[in-house]
């Protein structure tokens, strides 16, 4: 398995300290109460919890004569529409039409709410016996509404064949928007593959908690998992196996654009990640010249880390980076272009240092801003840098002074918010070089403060990473991802104000329907109380 574990004792202390401080909380929690039979569910009782919610008046029943009206002459509303009408349609069994006419009935989409404070994410949906309308400044923001549309409505909606209903949204107001602008999740697609569609599938998963980043671990030791044209044999041969030694696989250009498409079309970002200059055994295997010595390396397909490195000294590194991150940040919309900059254990320090003093300029060459895990910290990261921490201790001066110097930091506590720990001893998936991480150890942080010494502002957000050393299915990472990335979400995106283990375990256990009506397979964790 990945093998840090220099601090594991340490950090197995710190993580039983943080239970108990999460047990004393139990104490001032209110559960909701549990809703009769026919009755809403109350308004505020989703993941993540909303910024601001006044319930109150009559609720809105969905019936055979709603109609879902959207902005007219706005597609990317039209879009929203039919997206909800196609989650609705086969449980309701109505035919909810989508519409650009105007009207004060119906579910209600549209732009313009005229409140700066919402942001580009935020929403507001106000519900009455007559209407439920959800407004927004952004088309982002009318998705992350739809969602909490979704929520606020039986679990059985989310089935695929007709319920009884009845179909409630309790009335009252919701105005929310996120905490923060980065709310990630990880797919180690390197040690198994996974294809399109289950890319797709974790996509949708993600797109019902107002994750808005799919970082995608596109190349490590194990595989390289997307065609490069100028460089065909890291696909081609780098990407014919996997960790125990499977047949692997990896993306053509248009599998690649097939993914964002979907993802920008769940409001998700790509953040695609070659990682460098450790972690590159499966491109030193492809390409004999990129190993200092001439000599490729085998295919790998175990589970060790460090082993690895770019030749540092060598100009043909430099050109096969130039040419992958071209090639990759053409195709990628979004901002970011993660080098990794992980575990160089074979890397020496000075090489390291003057790797990301070549690479960074590349990545900025190409439009992109640089992205790296917290050892970039360690080098000299350029103006923007976007560190990733992955450690468990938060006590890292190093990453406290790149933060106060102006680098941005995405928080991936491992010890909190990696989804392929193992939940306790009896896991049967994940590794626990980290801990074992239960579902309230991994709500049990706050990004602002994780790392002692950086100012609240360094944060841009958070992000649940998932490797895949011991998963080989969407099954599989459903069961490590669930029920723990709502908890992330909820993290990256509620008011700190909301943050309440006693009554998010009471909302998490909500989920459980829908989990289940969505076909989610997921670990249903003693600490909490299902329904
Ligand atoms: C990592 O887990 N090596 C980023």
């Amino acid at each position: 398995m990945r093998q840090r574990r220099q601090h594991r004792t340490l950090a197995r202390l710190l993580g039983s300290l943080v239970l108990v401080a999460a047990a004393g909380l139990t104490s001032i929690g209110a559960s909701a109460p549990p809703s009769a039979a026919g009755a809403p569910r109350p308004l505020g009782q989703i993941v993540p919890a909303p910024a601001s919610v006044t319930a109150g008046g009559s609720a809105y029943t969905i019936g055979s004569a709603t109609v879902i009206r959207v902005a007219a002459g706005s597609p990317e509303t039209q879009r929203i529409g039919d997206y909800l009408a196609a989650v609705l349609r086969p449980s309701t069994g109505y035919a909810l039409p989508v519409t650009g006419g105007a009207g004060a009935d119906g579910i209600r989409l549209l732009l313009g709410a005229g409140d700066k404070a919402l942001g580009d994410e935020g929403y507001r949906l106000t519900s009455s016996n007559g209407a439920v309308t959800v407004t927004a400044n952004q088309p982002a923001g009318l998705f992350h509404g739809v969602q909490t549309l979704r929520q606020l409505l039986p679990a059985a909606v989310e089935k695929k064949g007709k319920q009884p209903g009845p179909w409630k949204i309790a009335g009252g107001t919701i105005t929310d928007w996120p905490r923060y602008a980065y709310r990630g999740a990880m797919l180690d697609v390197s040690r198994h593959f996974f294809g399109v569609d289950q890319v797709k599938r974790y996509i949708d998963q993600l797109a019902l908690y107002k994750i808005n980043t799919l970082h995608l671990h596109l190349s490590d030791d194990q595989g390289w998992r997307i065609a490069v044209d100028s460089w065909p044999r890291l696909a081609g041969y780098g990407g014919q196996t996997q960790v125990g030694g499977g047949k692997g696989g990896s993306y053509t250009k248009a599998d690649y654009q097939a993914i964002i498409a979907y993802a920008s079309a769940h409001y998700l970002r790509v953040v695609p990640e070659i990682d460098t200059p450790g972690h590159t055994n499966a491109a030193l295997a492809s390409y004999a010249e990129l190993n200092c010595n001439g000599v490729a390396p085998p295919l790998y397909t175990g589970t060790n880390v460090g082993f690895s490195s770019l030749c540092v000294a060598k100009a043909v590194t430099y050109k096969f980076l130039d040419d992958v991150v071209r090639e990759i940040a053409a195709m990628t919309p979004g901002p970011y272009l993660h080098i990794g900059g992980d575990e160089a254990h074979s890397t020496p320090h000075s090489d390291y240092v003057a790797f990301m003093d070549k690479v960074q300029p590349i990545v900025q060459k190409y439009g992109k801003t640089v992205m790296a895990w917290h050892e970039i910290t360690g080098a000299t990261p350029v103006q923007g840098a976007i560190a990733q921490y992955w450690g468990t201790l938060g006590n890292e001066a190093q990453v406290a002074a790149a933060a106060k110097a102006g680098t941005k930091l995405v928080m991936s506590p491992a010890n909190h918010a990696y989804l392929d720990m193992k939940y306790d001893a009896k896991s049967p998936l994940g590794t626990s070089w980290a801990g074992y991480v239960d579902v309230d150890k991994s709500y049990a942080w706050d990004p602002a403060t994780f790392v002692k010494g950086v100012p609240a502002g360094a944060v841009l957000g958070v992000e649940a990473p998932i490797w895949s050393e011991t998963l080989t299915n969407s099954s599989q990472i459903e069961y490590m991802a669930f029920p723990r990335l709502p908890g992330i979400a909820e993290i990256g995106w509620s008011p700190v104000s909301t943050h309440d283990w006693a009554s998010y375990k009471v909302r998490l256990a909500q989920q459980g329907p829908r989990f289940t009506a969505l076909g989610i397979n997921y670990y249903r964790s003693p600490v909490v109380p299902w329904v």
